[in-house]
């Protein structure tokens, strides 16, 4: 489903260049759930970016679905986030000015779907998240669990092959962050959605199908 092969990511500081993901390797199954635990600064974030193709690897090969996305153009890669690829960030990312509604239908208005298929899927993921009686709100009044529900409810809306979230439960209290994590997986095996999930949370790690350590720009095996 996912595979990538030799990875390399470095940033540069101004005189050097600091290496972050360094021949990384991963393999992802369809329908499979991976958890990548790390410390502060050891490349999470990046690794999801460069993965899900909201940024470049320097080198390696990333192949989505038999596609090798470092061959396509930006145009080509926009239709394939817009249409196999779920995320949701770290700090959710919500616009404020819109509203719940507005926010999950984003996808696929950007995508050009038409009418009452934007209007039936988002009524669908809406029943989905338990946000039917928030649709019309703007996102500031949510509360941190209710956007990121929204933030889920987005990342869902247009049935991706893979979902990444990237600390989908940092910022929540420890009963919340459970109910939202068991929301996110629950809905990814409903749809037979891969899932590749950054967190620092142990317990919430093990009940994915597998863990791995992002240590040194490589990932190892995990044994939580
Ligand atoms: N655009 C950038 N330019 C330069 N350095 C960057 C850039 N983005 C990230 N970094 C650096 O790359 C390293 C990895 O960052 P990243 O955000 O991927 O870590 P992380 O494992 O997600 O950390 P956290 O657990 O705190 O979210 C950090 O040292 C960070 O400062
Ligand atoms: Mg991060």
């Amino acid at each position: 489903m996912l595979i990538c092969k030799n990875i390399c990511k470095a940033y540069d500081d101004g005189n050097t260049k600091v290496s972050i993901l360094n021949n990384l390797n991963l393999e992802i199954k369809s329908g499979e759930s991976i958890s990548i635990i790390g410390a502060s600064g050891s490349g999470k974030s990046t690794l999801l970016h460069v993965l899900s193709s909201l940024d470049r690897a320097d080198s390696g090969d990333i192949i989505l679905d038999n596609l090798f996305l470092s061959e396509i153009n930006e145009n080509e890669l926009c239709k394939i986030r817009l249409r196999k690829i779920g995320f949701i960030y770290q700090f959710h990312h919500l616009i404020n000015e819109l509203t719940v509604k507005e926010n999950i239908a984003l996808p696929l208005m950007i995508d050009k779907k038409n009418k009452s298929e934007i209007s039936s899927s988002v009524n669908k993921v809406i029943e989905q998240v338990d946000l039917k009686k928030r649709e019309n709100f703007q996102i500031e009044k949510l509360s941190g669990g209710e956007r990121q529900r929204v933030a889920i409810a987005r990342s869902i809306v247009h049935d991706p092959k893979i979902i990444f979230a990237d600390e989908p439960t940092g910022n929540l209290d420890k009963n919340n962050a459970r109910n939202i994590f068991a929301l996110l997986n629950d809905l990814a095996n409903y749809n037979k959605s891969s899932l590749l999930m950054a967190t620092h949370d142990l317990d919430i790690a093990s009940k994915l199908n597998k863990s791995l350590i992002l240590e040194n720009g490589t990932l190892i095996e995990g044994n939580i």
